[in-house]
């Protein structure tokens, strides 16, 4: 499939009417995530320092991550004028360091990495879609559309190097939801998000507060899941694990996920 470009976006269609200002602090915050991927090349790169093929492939992921950050910051700046992506950017990267003298996996072990990949991968594609659908604003929703695909895309990318790997390795089922418990819980209370939305949104804040940050930032970003958008996540995290989503085990858990992230929309409608 040929990659898309900034120039196949309908720039021309875009409606300042139908902005969300909301949704658009969103967009700001995801664009310095996103225009930040060339460092996880690198990073990605040194813990697969034998494994040509999969740095060719980190490098081309790589590459769209980078591009949906500029996709995104373009909006943003159409939706904002006043918006100064650079200078979010350069704050983003200052107090925000992947670690990319790693000569390892950080995570313990190859398929470990590429399993956090896959959650990732899964987290991005269920958010975009999300977006995509909620946003009036028809160029949004267009940039949306196209870096939801990608990111599908990228869950299966990461996920079949996974498969490579786990027959190598043989992580036991403990060890993968280890990882995989472990990537929530760091999506929860990891800095990169809440950073770049503080980052990207100064004017709402004061002093930099993680758990303000987080909270803005996740209060904003879960009005507009969808229960299909989290079974698919779901069912996406079950494979990643290599259960079956539609096993025994897969409906518990399925069920049980999902009456975390209700507990989590009260929790966060509440604050
Ligand atoms: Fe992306
Ligand atoms: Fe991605």
């Amino acid at each position: 499939m040929k990659a898309w470009t900034l120039a196949d976006i309908p720039w021309d269609r875009f409606d300042p009417a139908k902005v969300d200002p909301e949704m658009a602090k969103l967009v700001k915050a995801a664009a310095m995530v996103e225009f930040n991927g060339g460092d996880y090349a690198v990073y990605l790169c040194n813990v697969f320092h034998d494994d040509a093929d999969f740095q060719a492939a980190a490098r081309d992921w790589a590459a769209e991550e980078v591009r949906h950050g500029e996709a995104l910051a373009r909006w943003a700046r159409l939706a904002d004028p006043s918006f100064d992506f650079d200078a979010g950017f350069r704050r983003f990267t200052e107090g925000f360091r992947i670690p990319l003298e790693a000569t390892s996996s950080v995570r313990g072990s190859r398929t470990s990495e590429l399993i956090a990949r896959c959650i990732v991968e899964t987290g991005t594609s269920s958010y975009y879609s999300a977006l995509s659908e909620a946003s009036q604003e028809p160029v949004l929703k267009a940039i949306c559309r196209n870096i939801a695909a990608d990111e599908f895309r990228h869950y299966k990318l990461f996920y079949d190097y996974m498969r490579r790997y786990q027959a190598q390795e043989r992580p036991g089922l403990l060890m993968r939801a280890r990882v995989i418990l472990g990537r929530l819980w760091e999506t929860r209370g990891d800095d990169e998000l809440p950073f770049a939305y503080y980052c990207a949104n100064r004017e709402e804040f004061g002093a930099y507060d993680r758990r303000a940050s987080g909270r803005a930032y996740s209060r904003r970003a879960s009005r507009y899941y969808r229960p299909h958008h989290v079974e698919r996540a779901v069912a996406m995290v079950l494979k990643a694990l290599g259960i079956r989503p539609n096993g025994r085990l897969g409906l518990a858990l399925a069920a049980l996920a999902r009456r975390w992230l209700a507990s989590e929309s009260a929790r966060l409608a509440r604050a």
